[in-house]
């Protein structure tokens, strides 16, 4: 079992960096500083990876994540987000080790007319069963639009627009703070990738979260990058690195949950501006 949730992670891994190049700069930068500070080699850990997707019936939310329960997971919370049209769940494994996954839907017959219109087109000719091929989850877009038709996503909804862009992949993965031995708080590893040359989502303020809540949370802003249109190319918002930090509850365990109002700011990463 852990192999196969070790060879999905690696998937979703590799295909996040293909589109996120600041990713792997981030990763190496706070491995490198952490390694150089404790004196050894130190290892990342992986707090949790986001998944995006529209309340399609052939592709929503619970036909993503079929594909972890399958792999031992459960539901473990819920959440709306109300002025988005977003819904979302998230889900742990029994062993703590393996990363939490936080997947969400837009929930389409909410939208506009027009943005249910594009997304119809891009989605109604996909295979009804095929969320389940193996490599669903990583498998990107499986419909093509044009600038014009990404432009009115992105005036209705930037989430839409992510989606029309990237599709099925991983939309972030997320250092946790507290699998590291030299840094004490989110703002001391802000401090060193602004000084590094990365661009943080300051929408609700650089950390959203704190102790007060259990979870601090921040983010770089998404990488632009190219994609291909019907029409031509265009730069657009990819993928972005979040960084976490948890808080004891009073049984002394570390909070595993989401907070909404964070959750809320931290899909921003991806707005086109
Ligand atoms: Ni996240």
């Amino acid at each position: 079992m852990h192999n196969k949730i070790d060879s999905l992670f690696s998937h979703l891994w590799q295909d996040y960096l293909t589109i996120t190049p600041s990713a792997k700069k981030v990763h190496d930068l706070l491995e490198g500083y952490e390694s150089e500070h404790l004196g050894k080699s130190a290892k990342l850990g992986n707090d949790h990876i986001a998944l995006r997707s529209f309340n399609i019936e052939k592709i929503n939310l619970d036909k993503l994540a079929a594909h972890f329960l399958a792999l031992g997971y459960t539901e473990q919370g819920q959440y709306d987000f109300i002025e988005k049209k977003l819904r979302a769940k998230h889900f742990e494994h029994a062993d703590e080790t393996q990363p939490k996954v936080f997947i969400s839907e837009l929930i389409v017959e909410e939208m506009p007319p027009i943005v249910q219109q594009i997304i119809q087109k891009m989605t109604d000719d996909m295979d009804d069963n095929v969320a389940q091929q193996d490599n669903f989850l990583y498998s990107g877009t499986h419909w093509q639009i044009s600038t014009q038709e990404y432009e009115t996503l992105v005036a209705h909804s930037e989430y839409a627009a992510w989606m029309s862009a990237w599709g099925f992949r991983a939309n972030h993965f997320t250092v946790s703070l507290n699998h590291m031995g030299h840094f004490k708080s989110l703002a001391q590893m802000n401090t060193l990738l602004k000084e590094s040359g990365f661009v943080l989502n300051n929408s609700g303020g650089e950390i959203k979260g704190g102790p007060e809540v259990l979870l601090a949370q921040s983010s770089t802003m998404a990488d632009q990058i190219e994609v291909e249109f019907s029409n031509g190319k265009k730069l657009v918002p990819s993928c972005f690195y979040e960084f976490s930090q948890r808080y004891k509850m009073p049984t002394g365990k570390l909070y595993q949950g989401f907070v909404a109002a964070s959750a809320d700011k931290i899909f921003e990463s991806t707005n086109t501006q």
